[in-house]
């Protein structure tokens, strides 16, 4: 059976709903069963076993500390979550013989430092995380594959969804109270649907048929290690909050005017900087699982369109 942590968390709701709908046999657990706590996890997995005979051969972690700019003055809790978290979570997935999925972030890349150049990031790229949540998710990474050689790292970036505090509802919200709105144009990025992003992962689980994570892999499986995932394409937050308000205007979600502005990253000061550009490169997912990824404009589109329903 597959353990789904962090279950009530914006991507965690999304795949736990869609776990239920393809008739995948799992658990869901959020604070309930702390990921700082080895005892409390190892404790849950053998209940599992003893009480109802369910042998955990996937761990799918969603949960950790995202609060990005929160994180730059709670350094230690961020840190338990993000780097012990994982690793705890890793390290009983090895002992369980089961395959673990574990969620990272574009963060983990920061200012560009190789040439200058601007591309997409593969997933060997050097990382250069900003701040203390990058930081804490890279960091998490390296814990994870220390503890585990049976982990898919997802690395996925600007998250929105139907669940949670997100992006997308938060600008439709702001467009409906005020008449003018500013949102940065000097960040590059790829919005990503989480519904899109919980398919990814019932494919990469349904492509690894084998039960324990000691099998070695058959040449259509994805190997593990790190893998990028986004919906295709790039833009700025200004673009994509344009796109936003242009599609719920047609849509009807919308019925009343509100001008977007740019501005520049210093006119909204934060703690931390955010990376000017953080796309990443989904050739690896895409070829190993043969996967068609939408454009950022399409799942938009979608999402709306759900939402409107
Ligand atoms: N959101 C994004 O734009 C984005 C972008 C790139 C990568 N990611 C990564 O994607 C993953 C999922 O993100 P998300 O936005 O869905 O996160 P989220 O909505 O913040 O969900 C995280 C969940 O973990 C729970 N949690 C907190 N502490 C816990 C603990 N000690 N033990 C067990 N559960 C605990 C949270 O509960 P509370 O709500 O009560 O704290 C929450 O339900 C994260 O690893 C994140 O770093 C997110």
């Amino acid at each position: 059976m597959i353990w789904l942590i962090g279950n009530k968390g914006m991507l965690g709701t999304e795949l736990s709903l869609l776990f239920a709908e393809r008739g995948l046999d799992f658990a869901g657990t959020d604070r309930e069963i702390d990921i700082t706590d080895p005892a409390a996890l190892e404790a849950f997995a053998n209940a599992k076993e003893a009480e109802e005979g369910k042998r955990i051969n996937w761990l799918v972690n969603c949960a950790g500390y995202t609060a990005v700019d929160k994180a730059e003055d709670d350094a230690e809790t961020c840190r338990r979550l993000n780097v012990d978290g994982p690793g705890n979570t890793a390290a009983l997935a090895y002992k369980l013989h089961a395959r673990f999925i574990h969620l990272s972030t574009d963060y983990v890349f920061g200012t560009y430092n190789r040439t200058g150049e601007k591309r997409p990031y593969l997933e060997d790229d050097v990382t250069n995380p900003i701040g203390v949540y990058a930081t804490s998710k890279r960091d998490g990474e390296v814990r994870v594959m220390e503890n585990t050689p049976c982990a898919y790292i997802i690395r996925t970036a600007w998250l929105y969804g139907k669940y949670g505090n997100n992006f997308v509802t938060t600008m439709l919200r702001l467009m409906r109270e005020r008449d003018t709105i500013s949102v940065v144009n000097d960040q590059r990025g790829s919005p990503t649907w989480t519904h899109d992003l919980a398919d990814t992962i019932c494919k990469m689980i349904d492509a690894v048929k084998h039960p324990t994570c000691l099998a070695p892999p058959p040449h259509n499986v994805p190997f593990f290690g790190i893998y990028h995932y986004t919906n295709d394409g790039d833009t700025t937050w200004f673009d994509f909050v344009r796109a936003i308000y242009h599609k719920a205007r047609e849509l009807g979600l919308l019925t009343k005017d509100c001008e977007v502005k740019p501005c520049s990253s210093e006119e909204y000061p934060s703690k931390v900087t955010r990376p000017d550009y953080s796309v990443l490169d989904n050739d690896r997912i895409r070829n190993e699982l043969g996967i068609l990824i939408p454009t950022w404009e399409e799942s938009l589109e979608r999402f709306l369109k759900e939402l409107k329903q």
